[in-house]
């Protein structure tokens, strides 16, 4: 057998197998496809279901210092004046005065254009938040903005959690959901995208305790894509210069992956001090276009010290589609079997959009009840699939192909002894087990972990 080099995987071909297998499709493809823009298809959607279902396992469920929020992607624009996005959220830009190409100017090593080496005219900023108008009159009264961060919606919700869930410091509050960025250089698959998926943690801390904490979220995050199966030499942690710093940022650091492009942010961890609180809770302007805030009061009342408090943030901010991207490329592997290339993806069973494939060893009549009755059975506990087409080797491929930890062949000796076999997707290896046992041998294998 022979494994590819970890970080080696050709993106290309990753890009294909997802079209092909219905991981992820061009959006609007029958129109020629938007730019950057892409659909997660069947299997897809399960594997970014998972994706998130583990992050909101490890980070709300299986802790007591944390509770969810969903918050509207619209908020009341003067969210992104507080929030410094208005102002600060923008990148540099410069055209070239050759070929009319347009680039990131903190991009460009050497001052000239990277397509033709063309001038580039002088950088000017230019903001990443989308704009639309709400209601039916289009005018700058009526601008919102689909929001570039969900961690707002979290800031703005600070007091409402608060009073309803009677926490106290410290806590965290997590959300999952759709941001936009318009981006001057997206690209890289589903890697940097307008439309994205994010994963995000406000943890509020008493001052003082930001670092123990800072730590502390590191890391957790740093093991969790340990513990879904990442390869340790695929990973890496690195702080941010000065110069890199978000606005709000004191500290931060990535969570890096070892993508085929370089190594590249999965997660920033920062530490936003109580920048958001304040810039929130600071008294609305005249000029409320200006910076002004809500005005509300903010604080935390602290039994210990008798004062009123102004939290400080720890934030583990995570993007979804990155990650999903990074599995699938860390599990991707070709190896030689019986003079055949067998792609495997090898995914944790947690992450694995088809947890089991039940597969009839033939179409035989005599076969089918009890296959059925199987496939109703494990089907109430996993996403489980039904595949009785082609050969039971050219079954395997095809569930190896998409990470299927799982297969349970039914055959004409299951009849009479009302066994069946597991085959291991990582191993091939298979044992027999009784169908009276089968759900308890898979789910020990399944959720073992
Ligand atoms: N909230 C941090 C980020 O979106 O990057």
């Amino acid at each position: 057998m022979v494994k590819r080099a970890p970080g080696k995987v050709d993106m290309e071909k990753l890009v294909s197998l997802c079209k092909r297998r219905g991981f992820v499709f061009p959006s609007s493809e029958i129109y020629g496809g938007l730019a950057s823009c892409w659909d997660y298809g069947p299997l897809g959607v399960e594997m970014k279901n998972n994706v998130k279902r583990a992050w909101w396992r490890k980070v709300v469920q299986e802790r007591d210092d944390m509770v969810g929020l969903d918050a509207a992607i619209l908020m009341h624009p003067q969210t992104w004046v507080a929030s410094g996005h208005v102002e600060s959220f923008a990148d540099p830009l410069s055209d070239c005065k050759s070929c009319r190409q347009r680039w990131r100017t903190d991009d460009i090593k050497d001052g000239r254009c990277p397509a033709c080496g063309g001038e580039l005219t002088e950088p000017r900023m230019f903001n990443l938040m989308f704009k639309t108008f709400m209601g039916p009159v289009e005018d700058e009264a009526s601008v919102v903005y689909l929001r570039p961060e969900t961690a707002q919606g979290i800031f703005v919700n600070f007091q409402n959690v608060l009073n309803a869930s009677r926490r106290k410091l410290p806590f965290g509050i997590a959300q999952i959901g759709k941001a936009f960025r318009n981006e001057i250089t997206p690209g890289n698959f589903i890697f940097r995208t307008r439309e994205f998926e994010q994963m995000e943690i406000e943890y509020f801390v008493k001052p003082g305790a930001e670092e123990e904490w800072f730590q502390h979220w590191l890391k957790e995050r740093f093991q969790w894509y340990l513990d879904l199966g990442i390869q340790p030499e695929n990973l890496r942690l690195r702080q941010h210069g000065p110069d890199e710093l978000a606005h709000y940022a004191r500290d931060c650091y990535d969570v890096e992956y070892l993508f085929p492009m370089g190594w590249m942010e999965l997660e920033g961890i920062a530490n936003r001090g109580d920048y958001d609180l304040r810039q929130h809770s600071s008294p609305p302007e005249a000029d409320s276009r200006a910076s002004g805030g809500s005005g509300k009061d903010l604080t935390v009342y602290d039994e210990e010290s008798g004062q009123h408090i102004l939290p400080y943030v720890i934030e583990p901010s995570a993007g979804v589609d990155r990650g999903l991207l990074a599995f699938l490329l860390d599990a991707y592997h070709e190896e030689e079997d019986k003079d055949e290339i067998r792609v495997v993806l090898r995914l944790h069973p947690a992450l694995a959009p088809i947890k089991v494939a039940v597969l009839p060893l033939s179409r035989n009549e005599k076969l089918v009840p009890l296959a059925r009755e199987i496939y109703a059975q494990l089907r109430r506990h996993w996403m489980v699939q039904y595949d009785d087409a082609q050969s039971i080797g050219r079954r395997y491929r095809r569930q190896d192909e998409i990470g299927t930890p799982y297969c349970v062949t039914i055959d004409f000796q299951s009849l009479e002894d009302k066994a069946v076999t597991i085959r291991d997707r990582d191993t091939m290896a298979q044992v027999r087990v009784p169908v009276a046992e089968l759900v308890e041998e898979l789910r020990g294998r399944i959720e073992g972990d």
